[in-house]
């Protein structure tokens, strides 16, 4: 039980740009535990996708790994030959993203581009990578497998394509599935049938799933735990149920009364205030200062270490335990 499965630590990973270096991830701390869901929400722009593209080591150039470890079942990801991780990636971790499109080839069949995943990590017969092609369509639930399979993609609508692509990440049958705001693009109603989807599966295959997305209504009902990110640094980390109802940092507090789904529950919807910094030259001290109402002047000079002020529960503010926030939710009074 709770065992560790990836622990990230001081991660930084920074883009060499023409106009200065943009520090995407500067200092990020995750724990995902084996088979949780760990919902990684912030605004656009937040550090989420090159968070993930790190722990793939899959970051675009100009964007390198500067520092921190990403241990991985023990080991450190950043130390392993390109190689060896070619054997983890897809395999032992495998990712989706926003538009399935990115993920699958428009000139091949659904059966082509399933068959080149299962035996690319299986040796069978190709007879039998196609049997297993099937099943894994049935898997996500798509009708008419048999005749399904030969479409193009361009043949599918954007639900059933995303469904082509979780298939995909998970016929080598992964421990860690990272899905990159899985559902963004797609109708409300389709958006929750694939989160069902990937939790069903998630559990079936007793995988664990990053789940990445700006809003906490998507994460509400599906993650175990919760890591706030802001400006390419951790906020706030704990289960879900202590983010919405008890959750220490101003900023993630801000987040809740952000998000439409949520504010329809409670008719507290909120802007927040000002925008994401410049990452070239973010601001000083606590990089949500300038948008904090509870800022005194030490934010401005220090930077807020991650502290775990109850077990499970971390914050990086210094007045996580003077504020007394209450939740936009209601229920819980935060003390
Ligand atoms: N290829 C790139 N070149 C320069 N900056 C980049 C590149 N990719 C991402 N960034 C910057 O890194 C920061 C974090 O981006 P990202 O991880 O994509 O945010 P999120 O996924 O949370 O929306 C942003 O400021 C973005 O502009
Ligand atoms: S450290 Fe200061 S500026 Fe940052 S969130 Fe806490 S109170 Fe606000
Ligand atoms: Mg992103």
């Amino acid at each position: 039980m709770n065992k560790e499965l990836l622990r990230i630590e001081g991660l930084k990973t920074y883009f060499d740009t023409w106009a200065g270096i943009v520090k995407a991830v500067d200092g990020v701390d995750i724990e995902v535990i084996e088979g949780e869901t760990l919902g990684l929400v912030g605004e656009s722009g937040s550090g989420k996708s090159v968070t993930a593209l790190s722990i793939m080591r899959i970051v675009p150039s100009p964007g390198k790994i500067i520092e921190g470890k990403i241990i991985y079942k023990e080991e450190n990801l950043l130390e392993k030959s390109e190689k060896a991780l070619r054997e983890i990636r897809g395999k032992e971790i495998a990712y989706i993203f926003q538009d399935p499109s990115t993920s699958l080839n428009p000139v091949l069949t659904i059966a082509d581009q399933l068959l080149e995943v299962i035996l690319a990590h299986q040796e069978i017969s190709k007879k039998e990578a196609l049997e297993k092609a099937i099943e894994l369509l049935k898997l996500v639930e798509i009708p008419d497998p048999d005749v399904k399979i030969w479409n193009y993609p361009h043949q599918l609508s954007g639900g059933m394509k995303q469904r082509i692509a979780i298939a995909r990440a998970i016929a080598s049958q992964p421990n860690l599935l990272l899905a990159d705001e899985p559902t963004t693009n797609l109708d409300v109603t389709i958006q929750a049938q694939i989160l069902e989807l990937m939790q069903n599966l998630r559990k079936r295959l007793g995988m664990a799933m990053i789940l990445i997305t700006h809003d906490m209504g998507v994460v509400a009902d599906i993650a175990d735990r919760i890591t706030v990110l802001y400006a390419g640094r951790v906020c706030e980390s704990a289960d879900t149920k202590t983010i919405f109802y008890k959750a220490k940092h101003p900023y993630t507090q801000a987040l809740l009364t952000a998000v439409p789904s949520l504010a329809l529950r409670t008719d507290k919807l909120k802007v927040i205030p000002g925008n994401i910094p410049n990452l070239i030259e973010p601001p000083s001290g606590c990089r949500f200062h300038p948008r904090c109402e509870y800022a005194i002047e030490k934010c401005t000079e220090k930077i807020p270490e991650l502290i775990e002020i109850e077990p499970g529960h971390k914050v990086a503010c210094f007045r996580a335990l003077e504020i007394n926030l209450e939740s936009p939710l209601g229920g819980a009074k935060n003390n």
